[in-house]
């Protein structure tokens, strides 16, 4: 079996991929946050950072891309290549009103005669192995059948399914017998993504599933770290709060080297607050504190007691 990160955009960065790495165990592949092709240039700046092997080492990355133009997509392969990748992953999936609109991501599932020429175009011009992340439709359930029929034409080396519509963004529950279905029907290998929270989430899709080998994890190990080492053990450790300081110091540690201004860098760290504060349930009032923090020093402090706090 195989685990891999989900990319999430403004989070899942090299920052966090390579402390996550050093720290944790359990994922075998990581995706980057999608790149969006410009016109004049594949990548801008910050892309091409996050996909530099220098700054990527000794982790297994894809990188994923977000188009509807072909031509893009050769393009950026054979960018890609010569920096050493293997292989590239195409985002069919992301159900922001602005890009499903310009019809990318999840956007583009509404045409699936454009994405039917898209992949013929594509594997007819370029060797770089492609793998698909997509939803199971826009608006209805029933569009996944014509996805399917096109999906299947192509030699994908595989299709990441996270069974919502693009109108579903995150919420509600996923349509696993939409998985399940695509399971049988695609040639390709097929891995599974959407709610794997715990160790019982874990065993509910891949007892439905038993030939499924692949899991896609995202907000799961945001919230828990540890996940993808219980899933592949089989038992969940209790939460290593000294493990947690040092990946945590190190992501804060990686934004002031790489992010301009510790603003910027505040940002950023309380957003994963908004999925770590779950990890101290007892904490009354230091996430609060951090959550207001105007100051990188001031979220240094409260962070520190609360790390006290819970050790004490
Ligand atoms: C903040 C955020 C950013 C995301 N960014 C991306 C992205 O760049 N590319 C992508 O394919 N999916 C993106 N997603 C979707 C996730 O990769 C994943 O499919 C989704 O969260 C469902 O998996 P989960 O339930 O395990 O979190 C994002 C999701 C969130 C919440």
């Amino acid at each position: 079996m195989q685990i891999y990160m989900a990319p999430l955009e403004g989070i899942t960065g090299f920052v966090f991929r390579n402390a996550f790495h050093k720290y944790y165990g359990g994922v075998d592949k990581y995706f980057t946050p999608f790149i969006t092709p410009h016109t004049k240039k594949n990548m801008d700046a910050r892309e091409r950072r996050d996909i530099l092997p220098e700054n990527n080492r000794g982790i297994t990355l894809v990188p994923q891309v977000l188009t509807c133009q072909v031509e893009e997509m050769i393009s950026i392969s054979r960018e890609l290549k010569e920096l050493g990748y293997t292989q590239i992953n195409l985002n069919l999936g992301c159900p922001s009103g602005t890009v499903a609109a310009k019809g990318k991501g999840s956007g583009f599932l509404d045409d699936p005669i454009k994405l039917d020429r898209f992949f013929e175009v594509y594997f007819e011009n370029s060797d770089m192995p492609l793998s698909i992340k997509t939803r199971v439709g826009v608006e209805e359930t029933d569009e996944f059948e014509q996805l399917l029929a096109v999906y299947k034409k192509y030699p994908f080396c595989e299709v990441i399914i996270h069974p919502r519509l693009g109108k579903e963004f995150y919420r509600g529950t996923v349509h696993r017998d939409l998985f399940s279905r695509a399971v049988k029907v695609l040639p390709q290998p097929v891995c599974y993504n959407g709610d794997i929270f715990t160790t019982v989430d874990f065993q509910t899709v891949s007892g439905e599933n038993p030939e499924c080998e692949r899991y896609m994890l995202g907000r799961g190990l945001l919230w828990n770290p540890q996940l993808a080492e219980g899933i592949v053990s089989g038992r969940m450790t209790e939460f290593d709060l000294v493990r947690f300081e040092q990946f945590h110091d190190e992501i804060v540690s990686g934004y002031r080297e790489y992010i301009s201004g510790d603003r910027n860098v505040l940002f950023r760290m309380k957003e994963l607050w908004g999925y770590w504060k779950d990890l101290f349930p007892a904490d009354k009032k230091h996430f609060k504190k951090i959550r207001k923090a105007s100051t990188l020093m001031e979220y240094g402090q409260e962070v520190r007691m609360l790390f006290e706090e819970t050790k004490a």
